[in-house]
């Protein structure tokens, strides 16, 4: 490779952070997108985010879901330049009944933004979202928000983030105050302080400390705040947990700040340190090997598929994170699955849902390919290679229902749309082995019934008919000789779309008692 190719690659890698938020509805999520946004130039007023998402919902119409129950079922991706970096964020969403897409879109991400509400601490989704992070080992920042309110005590709330999550944690910033009596934040890496001023809090005053015993804090705080300030330092000091650079990028330490994103406060600090300490695109496992950012050949993978995001036309867009090599607009590559090389004419680059036409792009980003049906989540492309990466984790679906088609004369777009739903990984299909051809779907939350049922009518024009069934757990089986007679109660044999067996339990215990009588047979939680 030219050294100059070389160079220019390890620059714009090294420019390159490429984040998701996770966190529970409502702790604030798309307000610190919005001021990330801002700092970043890419969006000029504030709400603007806001606006998208309630514009999103007016002009695009299988996304009448999403108005309807007022959440966001659709992730995108923006990016914005702040301090010389490019940074990405990938926007998960965040409501409760989320779907594998949400899981997929984490595996796109090098780092991880947890966001928690001051008052709520850790909540059920966040802790979902989290071990999916956990399990990929990548680095998680902890952002607690909403100081401007009366919450928890911040050292109850790291004790939670240890005790539920498994994680230790070292606070980068400390609160001074909170609630009504809020007055700023100590940084105890930089040694100054962020203090609120005015009356209504407006501005901000960065002043260096010497420490936290500053008389500077005393003054602007008062004694009663900074001796508690004082206090809780010690404490830490002696008692948290230093910061440590290396465990912080395995994910075993999670770096805290404190702040209140609606009034852009602890916002800027958190994004100067993020950007410092979170990585840039690392190493990613193939079939092949790792392959580095910096390796001089393109590849990428699919990790999202979103049908009709214009309505105007029916395509579909493939999300591709490029994971080595520069991209550039009209290249050839090999689509590996189809064994086939393919140009990459159209793509696109995101901001909110914005899409604008990308001539070059590298590792970290993601881009947008047009998909006139060919390609399916978890597909790579690469130049002059046969790699597949092997990023994507297939979902152990918790919920299952029959489906089935209420007009039989329909049966043939019914078919079509199940396939193709499947193959976009909108939900997962088992399909019983017997004289009656019964359909199960599996999935992960139950917005992904609804967006299934709404799409098979308003792109197949399909009614369905969805009726949930007792089943809790899918288990793959492997086994050289399978007794059916050993499925009757409380669970059934069904095959997956690829033909493998897979058990469905109603319960934990029907599947305890199977997994015990069985010790030849293997019961794997997805896919083999
Ligand atoms: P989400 O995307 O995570 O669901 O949360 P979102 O940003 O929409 O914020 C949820 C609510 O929390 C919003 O209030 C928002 O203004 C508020 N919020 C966000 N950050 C802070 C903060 O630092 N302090 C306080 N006090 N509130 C915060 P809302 O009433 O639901 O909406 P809106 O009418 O204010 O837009």
């Amino acid at each position: 490779m030219s050294k100059a190719i070389r160079d220019e690659l390890k620059q714009e890698v090294a420019k390159r952070r490429t984040f998701a938020i996770i966190s529970h509805p409502d702790a604030g999520k798309t307000t610190l997108t919005e001021k990330l946004l801002l700092y970043g130039g890419a969006i000029h007023i504030a709400g603007s985010v806001k606006a998208r998402k309630a514009a999103r919902h007016a002009t695009s119409d299988w996304m009448e879901i999403e108005k309807q129950r007022g959440i966001s079922v659709t992730s995108s991706v923006m990016q914005f330049q702040y301090a010389g970096k490019n940074v990405n964020i990938l926007d998960t969403p965040g409501h409760q009944d989320f779907s594998e897409d949400t899981y997929r879109t984490l595996t796109a991400a090098d780092s991880a933004v947890m966001l928690i509400d001051v008052a709520k601490g850790v909540e059920a989704q966040t802790i979902k979202l989290f071990q999916v992070c956990r399990k990929r080992g990548i680095p998680i920042f902890t952002f607690i928000n909403k100081l401007d309110r009366e919450g928890q005590n911040p050292f109850e709330l790291l004790e939670e983030i240890e005790r539920v999550l498994g994680i230790r944690s070292v606070p980068m910033n400390w609160p001074i105050g909170m609630g009504r009596e809020l007055c700023g934040v100590y940084d105890r890496m930089k040694k100054q302080v962020e203090l609120f001023q005015g009356n209504d809090h407006s501005t901000i005053e960065v002043r260096p400390a010497a420490d936290y015993n500053d008389p500077a804090i005393r003054e602007m705080a008062g004694d009663y705040l900074a001796d508690q300030l004082a206090q809780d330092l010690e404490l830490l000091d002696v008692a948290g947990d230093p910061f440590d650079y290396e465990k912080v990028r395995a994910g075993e330490l999670t770096p805290v700040f404190f702040g209140s994103a609606v009034n852009n406060f602890g916002v800027q600090t958190f994004l100067e340190n993020f950007l410092q300490l979170a990585p840039a695109p690392t190493s990613r496992r193939t079939t092949d090997g790792e392959v580095e950012p910096d390796d001089e050949k393109f590849s990428g993978y699919i990790f999202k598929i979103q049908a009709n995001m214009n309505p105007a036309h029916r395509d579909r867009i493939a999300f591709l994170r490029i994971c080595s090599g520069k991209f550039e607009r009209g290249m050839s590559v090999k689509h590996v699955r189809a064994g086939k090389d393919i140009k990459l004419s159209q793509p696109q680059q995101f901001l909110a849902q914005d899409r604008d036409i990308v001539d070059t792009a590298y590792p970290g980003d993601i881009i947008g390919l047009f998909d006139p049906g060919i390609f399916r989540i978890g597909d790579s492309l690469a130049q002059g290679a046969n790699l597949t990466f092997d990023e994507l984790p297939t979902f152990s679906p918790e919920i299952f229902a029959k489906v089935s088609v209420k007009n039989a004369l329909k049966q043939k777009q019914y078919l079509k749309g199940l396939d193709q739903l499947t193959e976009e990984g909108m939900v997962q299909v088992f399909r019983s082995i017997g004289p009656f051809e019964d359909t199960y779907l599996g999935v992960v939350g139950q917005l992904q019934f609804d967006v299934f049922e709404y799409r098979m009518k308003n792109e197949y024009g399909v009614d369905i008919q969805l009726a949930r069934t007792q089943f809790q757990f899918a288990r793959w089986i492997v086994a050289d000789k399978l007794d059916a007679s050993k499925f009757r109660i409380n669970s059934t044999l069904v095959k997956d779309k690829n033909d493998n067996n897979v058990a469905l339990f109603e319960n934990e215990y029907a599947m305890r008692t199977a997994v015990e009588r069985m010790p030849d047979v293997k019961f794997l939680e997805t896919a083999p």
